[in-house]
Parts: C-alpha cells; sequence; structure tokens
C-alpha cells in the first residue's frame, strides 16, 4: 500500500508473519475444527482479561444469543438496550422470543444514559437483562449501570465488541458486568477474521453457554478425541447451537492476542494526533475520551450549522480525498424492522437520532501509516475550510 496516494480505508486488519506461522501450522496438524489451539486460546484471553476461564465463539453475535439465553431470557420476556449499536445487540432477543426496549444513549457520550435507564427499570416489570454497549470502545458510565442493576436485580451484560482492551481500574470492560461480550470480526481491535470470546462472572453460565455452543452436547468435540471415554460417544443435554470457534481462526486469535498491547498503543498515538489536530477546529465535535478507550472507532461529530455541507456530503468530499470512512451506527429504531415491531419514530430517541445525523468514523487501526493519518488530517481540515458556513 502506497499511503501518500492509495485510498485509506476507515478500518484495516494488521496480519504479520506470526499469525500466517500459526494458521500454517494448524493446518498441517490434522486438526481444523475447535480444539487444543482454541482452548489455548481461551486461557491466554482469560489470563489477559483477569476471569478464571473464557469461551470462544465463531462471532460476537452468537455470543449475545448465548448470553441471553443462559441468562433464561425467553418468549415474553423483555431486554433493555440502547439503539445506538449494531443490529446483533438487539436480535438476539428476538431469536428468543423476548422484546426490546430501547433506551437512548447519554448526553455526554454514545453509550445508554444510566438516568433514563433508571427510569425504564422503575417503570416496567419483566426485564430480564440490560445490554450495555461500549461504543467505540469507550466504557459505558459502569459504575452506575452497575449500582442500577444491581438495585433492581437484573444482570448485566456488556456487548464488548469494540471494547478491548479497554481496562478500567476496576477491570477490563467486559469483565465487569455479569456478562462479557468480545468480536474479532475483521475490522475490530483484534480480529480471527469472524469470531468472538465469552467471559462470565458465575461459573454455571458460563458452563450452561458452553454446552448450548456445541449442539447441546455433555462433551466437546476435542474432549471427545482425547478423553479415555470413546470418541464416538456423546450425550445430547439441550437442543443446542453451533457456535464454536475453529482452531484455524483460534491460531489467528492467539497470535492477535499477543500483540494487542502494541496495537492499542498504536490507536492510542493516532487518537491522540487527532485530538490534538482538531482540538480547535470549530466545526467539529470530538469524540468523548476516556482513559481506557480501546479507540476501536474515532467518530467526529459535525457540530450543526458550522458548515455548508452536512455529514453526507462530508463522507463524499473525503471520499473524493481518497479517505475511506463509515457511520456508527444508524440508530436501530430507524430501521423498518424495529420501527413497525415497536412503533418508533426517529425522534423518540433524539441523542441517538442527532449523534447519528451528525457523525462520521474516520480511519484508525494499528498499522497505519503516519502518512495515511497525516493525509486524514490533511484532507478533514481542508473539507472543513472549504465548506465553512458563512455568519
Ligand atoms: C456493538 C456490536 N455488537 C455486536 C457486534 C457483532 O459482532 P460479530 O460480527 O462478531 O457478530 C458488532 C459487530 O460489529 C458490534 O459492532
Amino acid at each position: 500500500m502506497n499511503p501518500s496516494t492509495d485510498f485509506i480505508p476507515y478500518a484495516r486488519p494488521c496480519i504479520g508473519p506470526e499469525e500466517e506461522a500459526a494458521v500454517l501450522e494448524v493446518l498441517r496438524s490434522g486438526w481444523l475444527t475447535t480444539g487444543k489451539v482454541a482452548k489455548a486460546f481461551e486461557e491466554e484471553f482469560a489470563a489477559f482479561v483477569g476471569c478464571p476461564s473464557a469461551l470462544t465463539v465463531n462471532s460476537a453475535t452468537s455470543g449475545l444469543h448465548l448470553a441471553l439465553e443462559a441468562l433464561g431470557v425467553g418468549p415474553g420476556d423483555k431486554i433493555v438496550t440502547s439503539p445506538y449499536t449494531f443490529v446483533a445487540t438487539a436480535a438476539v432477543a428476538r431469536h428468543l422470543g423476548a422484546e426490546v426496549i430501547f433506551c437512548d444513549v447519554a448526553k455526554e457520550d454514545y453509550s445508554i444514559d444510566p438516568g433514563r435507564l433508571e427510569a425504564i427499570l422503575a417503570k416496567e416489570k419483566g426485564i430480564k437483562a440490560v445490554i450495555a454497549i461500549h461504543i467505540g470502545g469507550k466504557p459505558c458510565q459502569m459504575d452506575r449501570l452497575l449500582a442500577l442493576c444491581a438495585k433492581a436485580g437484573i444482570p448485566l451484560v456488556e456487548d464488548s465488541a469494540h471494547a478491548f482492551p479497554s481496562k478500567l481500574e476496576e477491570g477490563y470492560a467486559g469483565t465487569l458486568g455479569d456478562i462479557g461480550v468480545y468480536s474479532f470480526y475483521a475490522n475490530k481491535t483484534m480480529t480471527t477474521g469472524e469470531g468472538g470470546m465469552i467471559v462470565a462472572r458465575d461459573p454455571k453460565i458460563l458452563k450452561r453457554m458452553a454446552t448450548m455452543r456445541s449442539h447441546g452436547f455433555d462433551r466437546d468435540a476435542w474432549d471427545r478425541y482425547t478423553s479415555t471415554k470413546p470418541a464416538w460417544y456423546y450425550d445430547v443435554v439441550e437442543a443446542g447451537y453451533k457456535y464454536n470457534l475453529p482452531d484455524l481462526l483460534a491460531a489467528l486469535g492467539r497470535a492477535q492476542l499477543r500483540k494487542a498491547p502494541a496495537f492499542l498503543a498504536e490507536r492510542q498515538a493516532i487518537a491522540g494526533i487527532y485530538i490534538e489536530a482538531f482540538k480547535h477546529e470549530e466545526a467539529l465535535v470530538l469524540p468523548p475520551s476516556h482513559p481506557a478507550h480501546s479507540w476501536h472507532l474515532f467518530a467526529l461529530r459535525l457540530r450543526p450549522g458550522a458548515l455548508r455541507i452536512g455529514r453526507d456530503e462530508f463522507i463524499q468530499a473525503l471520499a473524493g480525498r481518497g479517505i475511506g470512512t463509515s457511520v456508527h451506527f444508524i440508530p436501530l429504531h430507524t430501521m423498518k424492522y424495529w420501527s413497525e415491531r415497536y412503533h418508533l419514530h426517529p425522534g423518540d430517541f433524539p441523542e441517538a437520532l442527532a449523534k447519528f445525523q451528525a457523525s462520521l468514523s474516520i480511519p484508525i487501526w494499528h498499522g497505519m501509516p503516519k502518512e495515511s493519518v497525516e493525509r486524514v488530517v490533511g484532507a478533514i481540515r481542508e473539507t472543513c475550510l472549504e465548506n465553512r458556513a458563512r455568519t
């Protein structure tokens, strides 16, 4: 890639010879599916975040599905989450026949608003779980959320798809609530192409998720081929899913996990450059900062009225300068399925709507050349300058 001329994507995985060697080793090992490499990945990840154990899954979506299932969420139950998320966060509740109550995001960030959540918990009956999302990798207001959920006796699931590694004083994001789910999708802070990891406070919940991850088997495939019981024998104790992560992908994950601290340092450095570059730009609102931010996303907002162009044209102008961007997120309540199911209007969640309308995620990835970061800064400055509203 030529950083001076080529298109700069908003996200890009960073794969090196270590990942290639690890995958090749599995390819040559004679065991491709979930086995000892996935187990080692689980152990190493658990040690990293300071949990006794962790569970690999083939996506964070599966992880969230398993999480709600293990918490006993079923038909007629309700879960609360924010509309400012990727659809998987809410869709998994529907897979289980449960309903979703949306709660707007806080004024100061992109995550569920504790004040509004408190009002919902006080009013609604039948809530089985709250799912809080660490949008972009900025931790939610965890102390307030944990206190509210504890008071209501409702489990808190952390959608930590963006928040690895986000280390707060109390511990890593994802390990503070009842269940934490991480994503290793291709654009995430570490990747297995597709994949995810789950941690849970209660070992019984983790055990339930392990069983449901693999067809409801009483033993996993690796155990079947390594234990003293005959390999062909298994019992099925539940109607489970098939959500396991193969060793081929776990090998990638182990190599990426070793690099996670260095990856984080790179993204922090890029975020620092952006913050410095744009802090005096009147047309832009910087993303909320936090010492434990994983900087999976760097979402700028356009200050209303400051430019002659809107967010969509701003994105086009950057694309014209070879800069890729994305939008995180289109709020779920503005989408056909969710708006029709719950009779929702765009203005029902004003914070989520306003943030969505003004936001764009700009390139931030470990391995991003310095010249590319400088090009992004230059293109954004020029676009602001050329389109400043006349006062
Ligand atoms: C907030 C959030 N939750 C969950 C997911 C689902 O992750 P996965 O693609 O690993 O299923 C994503 C994916 O981008 C996400 O952004």
